[in-house]
């Protein structure tokens, strides 16, 4: 099997219409797309409450991309090839019997590319709908190949440890560990921006995202409190 970049990808994003993927995922695959580093085959789908259409959601997430993205301002050609195919479906994601029609909506949206895509459902959305939402898919049969389908959440996944057992239990019922993503938008920028800061035993510019990625890997660490106020808006 060809390597997970490179697959024919159907990207889900749950939550689609909210402030998360405008501000921050969908601007950073559409830096990817720029940067030609989506799989060639790759194709966005948004889920969420609110009354939009295809074409309506696309648009809100340009101005997400325009307000809030780090790369130019999308050229008209280069928005059409990222939306090419997008689809919108309204679901209400804490209705255990809306994702039902989900298999059907995603085999449509899905249509034209090769019958092995992948399937990366991108939890966009309060944590509260993390347990819901993943046992919605896992019902409806979206998350059982363990090879091609994904589930990504961000991060805080609940608001203490035991609220973070509890939903992680329901995401480990449903799906192996290696299908599970456990997203922090905010972990690497602070470690990139403030270096010397936050690990003083490392000289201010002796090492970049490449080493703190072998640093942060698994084999390089054995625990991590990150602790990154956010201002309020
Ligand atoms: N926003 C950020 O910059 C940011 C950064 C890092 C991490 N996070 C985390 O990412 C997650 C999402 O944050 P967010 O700010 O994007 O949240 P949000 O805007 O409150 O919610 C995301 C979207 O989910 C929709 N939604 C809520 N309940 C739904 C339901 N039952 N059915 C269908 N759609 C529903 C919301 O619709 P409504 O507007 O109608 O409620 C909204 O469009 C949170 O866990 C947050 O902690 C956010």
């Amino acid at each position: 099997m060809s390597p997970a970049t490179q697959r024919p990808t159907l990207f889900v994003l749950l939550g689609a219409a909210g402030d998360l993927a405008r501000r921050l995922v969908v601007p950073a695959l559409f830096a990817l797309h720029r940067s030609r580093m989506l799989p060639p085959e790759f194709r966005l789908v948004g889920l969420d409450r609110a009354p939009l259409d295809a074409q309506a959601l696309a648009e809100q997430l340009r101005e997400g991309c325009v307000r809030f993205g780090r790369s130019a301002t999308p050229s008209n050609g280069a928005w059409e090839a990222f939306t090419r195919g997008l689809a919108y479906q309204y679901l209400d994601l804490s209705d255990p019997d809306a994702y039902r029609s989900l298999p059907a909506f995603l085999e449509e949206s899905a249509q034209g590319l090769p019958a092995t895509v992948q399937q990366v459902f991108y939890l966009a959305t309060p944590a509260f709908l993390f347990a819901p939402a993943t046992a919605g898919l896992g019902s409806a049969g979206l998350v059982k190949d363990r090879a091609l389908s994904r589930l990504v959440v961000e991060k805080p996944i609940g608001s203490d440890l035991a609220s973070f057992h509890e939903i992680d239990g329901v995401l480990r019922s449903w799906l192996d560990e290696s299908q599970i993503f456990r997203m922090d938008h905010y972990l690497v920028d602070a470690w990139t921006r403030y270096p010397a800061v936050d690990f003083p035993n490392y000289p201010p510019g002796s090492w970049g995202p490449e080493s703190a990625e072998d640093l942060i890997s698994r084999d390089g660490c054995s625990w991590l409190a990150p602790s990154l106020p956010e201002p309020q808006p």
